[in-house]
């Protein structure tokens, strides 16, 4: 089976080099699969990992990129061989002057491809971090370093980030940040067009509906009033260029040592997700990134419908949309009950605030 968004945009360089969907979020979603069988769409491999920390027999990990499995491939090696701060270091939510060497020393023992598709990029990996080196992470650096100080000075930027009750939050929002110049870089810098050429593949704009410069004043409204920004890696390093206190799951001190543990746990298979499924294996729960988002409704609803074939009774899928909605197709609707409480609460907490939804599914029979 041919999958619609390989033959449209390039997966020859990184496209994400750290997850921007909140781990959190997504083991809450899942539940107890303590001794299932997981899938997890690759992306910079961090989610697929934070999976391990429900104790599953198996997380299967699919990607169409060799370069997004590249990523998964360089952070085995850095659980295998770095310190935990090292880790932090390596992956660029520190800062550092060791990065050559810390890389040397995660690509030891890793596949010759590997070893050689990141040696290719060590000047960027010493720059700004392995999780700092993806086309997406690229574009936030030119918001970053070239328009941001042109709206806000660095000591609003810092302002974000201390923890204030809710009411001050909005104040904040309303009175210090949400100012002419930066409506206008809004507009500006996350139209179509920019993001198009910038950020995101063009394909993947197909089938989006709405300005993407409104969606992100939405959202940021959600990470900077309903959620306290103190706590948002990810709106820290979009602002800042690495994470503060707050760190995303799979890379806090306190799920180091169980990822470590479990790493021969991963099952990865370079390819298509619907590879997976012709194989006639059974999931209990899997973590579908946004590509429904990537598909157009018809592709969708067939894509599901086979996944639902590949799932256990009682297996959640767990997937996000940006800007293009899609939920369970209705001819599924008596095999597959979708819960709405999870999915409510997790929304509120969803640190991510890229995404418009969160869909948490479970499959009934
Ligand atoms: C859909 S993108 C979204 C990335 C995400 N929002 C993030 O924060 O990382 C994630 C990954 O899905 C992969 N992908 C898209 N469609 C796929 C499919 N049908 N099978 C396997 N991988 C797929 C892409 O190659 C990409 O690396």
């Amino acid at each position: 089976m041919t999958s619609e968004i390989a033959a449209k945009a390039a997966f020859d360089h990184i496209r994400y080099a750290q997850l921007w969907e909140d781990a959190d979020v997504l083991t809450q979603a899942l539940g107890d699969c303590a001794g299932g069988t997981l899938v997890s769409i690759c992306s910079a491999g961090d989610n697929a990992l934070a999976m391990l920390t429900l104790d599953p027999a198996k997380v299967v990990v699919v990607d169409l990129s060799p370069a997004q499995i590249a990523c998964l491939r360089l952070r085995i090696g850095a659980f295998r061989n770095l310190s935990h701060p090292e880790f932090l270091e390596l992956m660029g939510a520190r800062a550092s002057t060791q990065r050559a060497g810390l890389l040397d020393r995660a690509l030891a023992g890793l596949d010759p491809d590997t070893q050689t598709f990141w040696q290719a990029l060590a000047d960027d990996v010493a720059l700004y971090g392995a999780g700092g080196v993806g086309k997406f992470e690229r574009y936030f650096r030119i918001f970053r370093t070239r328009l941001l100080p042109l709206v806000h000075s660095k000591r609003t930027i810092d302002a974000i980030f201390e923890t204030r009750p809710l009411a001050a939050r909005q104040a904040f929002l309303d009175q210090r940040f949400n100012t002419w110049r930066w409506r206008l870089l809004l507009n500006t810098f996350f139209s179509r067009f920019v993001m198009g050429r910038m950020g995101r593949d063009k394909a993947f704009f197909d089938h989006v509906d709405g300005s993407p410069a409104q969606h992100v004043a939405r959202r940021i409204h959600h990470a900077a009033v309903t959620c306290d920004p103190a706590e948002n890696p990810y709106l820290h390093w979009i602002m800042k260029g690495t994470h503060g206190a707050a760190l995303p799951m799979t890379w806090r001190a306190e799920h180091f040592e169980a990822i470590k543990a479990r790493l021969d746990r991963l099952d990865i298979r370079p390819g298509a997700l619907e590879a997976f499924i012709s194989t006639g294996e059974k999931a209990d729960g899997f973590n579908l990134s946004d590509i429904f988002e990537y598909m157009s409704p018809d592709t969708f609803a067939q894509v599901y419908g086979d996944i639902l074939s590949a799932a256990a009774p009682g297996a959640q899928l767990v997937y996000w949309n940006m800007m293009a909605p899609r939920r369970m197709p209705p001819q599924y609707a008596g095999r597959v009950r979708t819960l709405t409480q999870t999915e409510d609460r997790l929304k509120a907490i969803d640190k991510a605030f890229f995404y418009s939804d969160l869909i948490v599914e479970e499959v009934t029979a």
